[in-house]
């Protein structure tokens, strides 16, 4: 597939036919994103691959935790701005776009509720791939080098036909993961991506996310 293309037509998929990956698919996915640049080749990046049994216990366990109250938490956080800024106002135009697709009302909290543990399913994905680092690295040390990885994993994948969503929401419930997938302390747990076969007639995956303008945040000097 052409690269440019490739990193054009990705976008977050919400909702994935049951069909199973291969696993010599995924090992292949990894392997290639595996290439990715880091700090000083460090590679801090792990991967524990999540399916069939183990995904369904965790996918048991997020919804129980959510069906019970329990706060959400993760070990890295990736939400951290003011509801006066532009970045809450791009979250609500996202949030809305997404509802308007799946005929969501602003105050129907049962269909949002369901929109929710979704969520925490991983959209149906086969697979969940959980990214972790060790906990001897400083909690941003690996951030960067684990983005790059990340992008890697979900381009690689549309060469197989596979769509992803990258997904804060599948690390929020720490303790599940951690005893259904076995993910040690040792490991930060810093995000999930749901994995399989698109279902394009599921409503959210016809979602065309904007971008700004390049010219609102690019700043060229000397050129
Ligand atoms: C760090 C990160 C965390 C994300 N977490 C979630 C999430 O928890 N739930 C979700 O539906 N999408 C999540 N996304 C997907 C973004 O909403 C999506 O990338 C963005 O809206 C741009 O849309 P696109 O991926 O379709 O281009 C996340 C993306 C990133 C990069």
């Amino acid at each position: 597939m052409d690269l440019i293309q490739a990193i054009q037509t990705r976008k977050s998929i919400r909702g994935y036919k049951p069909d199973p990956v291969p696993k010599e698919i995924l090992r292949e996915i990894l392997e290639i994103a595996g290439r990715a640049p880091s700090a000083m080749n460090t590679q801090p990046w792990e991967f524990f691959v999540l399916g069939g049994e183990v995904l369904k216990k965790v996918v048991g366990g997020n919804v129980r935790n959510m069906k019970a109250g329990v706060l959400p938490k993760g070990e890295h956080s990736v939400v951290g701005w003011t509801v006066d800024s532009v970045y809450r106002t791009r979250q609500v135009e996202l949030a809305k776009e997404l509802f308007r697709l799946m005929d969501i009302e602003r105050g129907d909290n049962d269909k949002r509720g369901e929109w929710m543990e979704r969520g925490f399913r991983f959209f149906d994905a086969p697979v969940a791939i959980i990214l972790t680092a060790d906990k001897s690295l400083a909690e941003s040390t690996p951030l960067i080098d684990v983005g790059i990885v990340i992008q890697n994993i979900c381009l690689a994948a549309l060469n197989f036909g596979l769509g992803t969503c990258i997904e804060d929401q599948g690390v929020l419930y720490p303790d599940v993961l951690r005893q259904y997938a076995d993910i040690p302390d040792s490991k930060r747990l810093l995000m999930a991506i749901a994995l399989g076969y698109p279902d394009w007639d599921f409503p959210a995956n016809q979602i065309q996310s904007s971008r700004v303008p390049l010219d609102s945040n690019t700043y060229w000097r000397g050129l």
